[in-house]
């Protein structure tokens, strides 16, 4: 079989971005991407895509009409594909059996349905969503019991490992790329199938095969192991605080070990997105069912972590600010969970900001790429507050950091833009109320800098004793004594 057309299923985050590239770097094979949502389809086929990435609209606009459509003719697309990719979304489920743990596959389950409803001749379907380990046996299993005569199927799992924020940067050069298929001879063509297709632009040695569930694992396992190092270094900056070391310092030392790797050692407010506390809620809850209590404990540990920090760091703001937030102005620099993307799911800043609200400060809020309805949005979802009308009179959202600021008591960094670090300051402080705090949750300002032109300054692992207040407060860090 020579694959001539791929059809992706779920025009998302990871859908949308995947096979752009598979399209602009395989101009032989045309590429479908369908979703069921009308707005997301026109929003890919239009000037503003439905998600920012840096350097995607040029490989879109590239491609598109040429080898690439968006569209919702999901039937269509799917009878005429050689591949399928799923790329749908696996949420957390909020309701019954697994609530608030287990991966929510409804929307998996649907489209192994319409696949098995519309398809005909031979199809490789692939699990590109993250999903738990043996979803490729209940996709399957749906499959085959509703297989018409001469239609047949493989199924794939081939996890995505893109970051938001440098998907095309990753999806350009993976450090992997993952297929895991059934030990089979259709098994093993259907792997060289889609190997073809990576092989267009990844080099062979860094295409890696596997058994299915292993390749499903290894996504939740990943992810795991990037969330547990967060969580490790965010452990390590409590006990800068209290003792008066430096974690930046500390990271840096315990970086160069080789066997650890300097990467993701950033002590930050927290990890957020839609995908790391997902998945490790999933990992907990597949070791919960198979009856390993000690390994689901020990991963729950990680996201409870995660969830320490982010109120550590907004108890430690209203300490700060004299033990009270109630009508004070808060500017808060940054909403998205990380830098270089507009997604919010999961954002430290909305668990932040909602802890702050509840204190009743009043908020300006600033991101440079987060639409203002989405932060209304997040700070008012009945999973978060229980007053939304209060809350929504309590958040103002701001196009200018310059405007946010002025006569605000304090400011406070939640993602790491870029231009944050550039701001003018001086500038800043001379239109705030003194005095003038600033609570940088993801340590990239210039702190000396900060605390020499009179800002109080506060951030994660590292207390400064030359701030003016710390001083005439006669506050100190205490003298580390052990008396066994
Ligand atoms: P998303 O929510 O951005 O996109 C999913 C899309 O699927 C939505 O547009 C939705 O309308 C569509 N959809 C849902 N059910 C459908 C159906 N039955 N028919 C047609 N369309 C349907 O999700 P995202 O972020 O792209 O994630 C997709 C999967 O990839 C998830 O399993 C996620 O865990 C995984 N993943 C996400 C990464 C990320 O950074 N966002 C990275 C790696 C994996």
């Amino acid at each position: 079989m020579v694959l001539k057309n791929v059809c992706c299923i779920g025009a998302g985050y990871v859908g949308g971005p995947t096979c752009s590239v598979i399209a602009w770097k395989c101009p032989d094979i045309c590429v479908h991407v369908v979703d069921k949502s009308e707005m997301r389809i026109k929003q890919w086929n239009s000037d503003k895509l439905p998600i920012y990435e840096p350097g995607l609209e040029e490989v879109v606009k590239e491609c598109r009409g040429r080898n690439l459509f968006f569209s919702n003719d999901i039937e269509t697309a799917v009878k005429e594909a050689d591949l399928i990719f799923i790329s749908v979304n696996t949420p957390t489920k909020t309701y019954g059996i697994g609530k608030g743990r287990a991966a929510d596959l409804k929307h998996i389950e649907m489209c192994a349905r319409k696949i098995a409803e519309v398809a005909e001749g031979h199809k490789i379907v692939v699990e590109k969503s993250t999903v738990p380990v043996r979803a490729a046996e209940s996709i399957t299993h749906i499959l085959s019991a509703n297989t018409k005569p001469g239609v047949s199927f493989q199924v794939l799992s081939n996890p995505e490992f893109l970051a938001e924020g440098t998907a095309i940067e990753n999806l350009l050069e993976p450090d992997r790329v993952l297929i895991g298929g059934e030990e089979s001879a259709e098994g093993n063509e259907a792997v060289a199938q889609l190997t073809w297709i990576y092989s267009h632009w990844v080099p062979t040695e860094k295409i890696i095969t596997t058994s299915t569930w292993s390749s499903e694992l290894s996504k939740l396992a990943s992810n795991a192991f990037l969330a547990q190092r967060v969580s490790s270094i965010n452990a390590i900056s409590a006990l800068c605080e209290a003792t008066g070391a430096d974690v930046s310092q500390v990271a840096g030392a315990v970086g160069r070990d080789s066997r650890i790797g300097s990467k993701f050692l950033q002590a930050s407010v927290g990890f957020g997105g839609s995908c790391f506390q997902k998945d490790l809620l999933n990992l907990v809850y597949i070791a919960e069912c198979v009856n390993l209590p000690e390994v689901a404990m020990y991963w729950q540990q990680v996201t409870d972590m995660n969830e320490y920090q982010r109120t550590r760091f907004a108890k430690r703001i209203v300490e700060c600010l004299f033990n009270t937030v109630t009508d004070k102005t808060l500017a808060v620099f940054g909403f998205a969970f990380k830098k270089n993307t507009g997604d919010t799911r999961e954002s430290p800043a909305i668990y932040v900001c909602s802890h702050l609200l509840e204190e009743g400060a009043q908020l300006n809020i600033y991101d440079p790429k987060v639409e203002s309805k989405q932060i209304q949005c997040d700070l008012t979802s009945v999973a978060v507050t229980s007053e939304p009308e209060r809350v929504q009179q309590l958040i103002n959202i701001y196009s200018d950091p310059y405007d946010a600021v002025t006569d605000a008591h304090a400011i406070v960094v939640l993602t790491e833009w870029d231009e944050f670090k550039k701001y003018d300051y001086k500038k800043m402080l001379s239109v705030m109320k003194k005095p003038a705090f600033i609570f940088d949750g993801r340590k990239i300002l210039d702190h000396e800098a900060l605390i020499n032109i009179g800002f109080h300054t506060e951030t994660i692992g590292k207390r400064f004793s030359r701030n003016t207040l710390l001083r005439a407060s006669g506050e100190h860090f205490p003298a580390f004594s052990w008396t066994p």
